[in-house]
């Protein structure tokens, strides 16, 4: 496994090693659990070479957020990733990304305005502008994204399309605890009184199933008990929608491409989920 610290580095690698093969990418903030390293295994699986990046993105966190705190761990990191067969670990710096100077964002209208980024504005300004940088890096054949961000993936794929980039996203599973809670970096933030809580969310994505598959096709009469459910448990909704999984437009009747996507603060952490509402028979 070779790491990469440099932008020149990468971009020779780029143009002289990975022609003719398939590249791989996943690019994280680090701070690794299985749900990242389930998407390095399948690049690993499926592509000649893997690219993981490790940048904690700063333009994607807002003035009241996170960024400081944000867990960091790049030796554990490494370790993790060693024994997967990735083949570059690519960590560029803050200065290298955003030099002064630095003036270019770009912005997939409409589709970052929505949900979380209703919520968060500016994220995904700053989500879309760091990965087509890395791409522009990286040059890879796939990347490899979680659907536990369901709206990033959507967004990048917009951007990738419109933008006539080549490199395909593989949207992957979300990696789950024997409890139900989507594994997310963030949830070392959460105290043992808040775990119960979290929860909830998982709770409220097997509940719109049950009723769904009880017939129940109204999405107003779905999420006003999943909003009782998330009070009750003491999570505090931010978000909770269903949505056309391809436009994110809100759905007022539930069908095969509907996805239920939410999210809640449980104390001061902030987490997401979402699932398909209608399950195949
Ligand atoms: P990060 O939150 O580190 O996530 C990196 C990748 O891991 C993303 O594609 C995310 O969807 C995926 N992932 C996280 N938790 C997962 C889980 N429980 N199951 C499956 N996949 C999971 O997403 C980002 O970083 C950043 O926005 C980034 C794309 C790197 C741009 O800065």
């Amino acid at each position: 496994m070779q790491l990469i610290n440099t932008i020149t580095e990468m971009q020779a690698l780029a143009q002289n090693t990975f022609p003719g093969k398939s590249i791989g990418f996943v690019p994280t903030m680090g701070f690794l659990h299985q749900g990242h390293l389930s998407l390095v295994e399948r690049s690993v699986s499926e592509c000649d070479l893997t690219v993981v990046s490790i940048f904690v993105n700063p333009a994607q966190f807002g003035a009241n957020e996170d960024l400081d705190s944000y867990p960091r761990d790049m030796d554990r990191d490494l370790k993790l990733l060693e024994p997967l067969g990735v083949d570059y670990v690519f960590f560029p710096s803050n200065g290298m990304m955003y030099p002064s100077g630095y003036k270019t964002w770009v912005e997939v209208r409409e589709l970052s305005d929505v949900l979380c980024g209703a919520s968060r504005p500016g994220h995904f300004v700053g989500v879309a502008t760091v990965v087509l940088k890395l791409v522009n890096l990286v040059k890879p054949t796939y990347m490899y994204m979680g659907e536990k961000d369901f709206q990033q993936v959507t967004v990048l794929q917009t951007m990738l399309r419109d933008l006539n980039l080549s490199t395909r996203i593989v949207p992957c599973p979300i990696i789950r605890d024997g409890n139900g809670l989507a594994l997310s970096s963030r949830n070392t933030y959460l105290s043992p009184t808040d775990y119960p809580k979290a929860l909830s969310l998982s709770r409220c994505i097997t509940r719109a199933q049950e009723l769904a598959s009880s017939g129940e096709r109204l999405s107003e009469n779905i999420l006003r008990e999943l909003n009782i459910l998330l009070q009750n448990s003491g999570a505090k909704p931010d978000y909770i929608s269903i949505v056309d999984s391809r436009s994110l437009s809100p759905q007022s009747v539930v069908d095969c491409n509907s996805r239920l996507i939410l999210a809640a603060f449980v104390g001061k952490t902030r987490l997401i989920d979402n699932g398909r509402v209608l399950l195949d028979n």
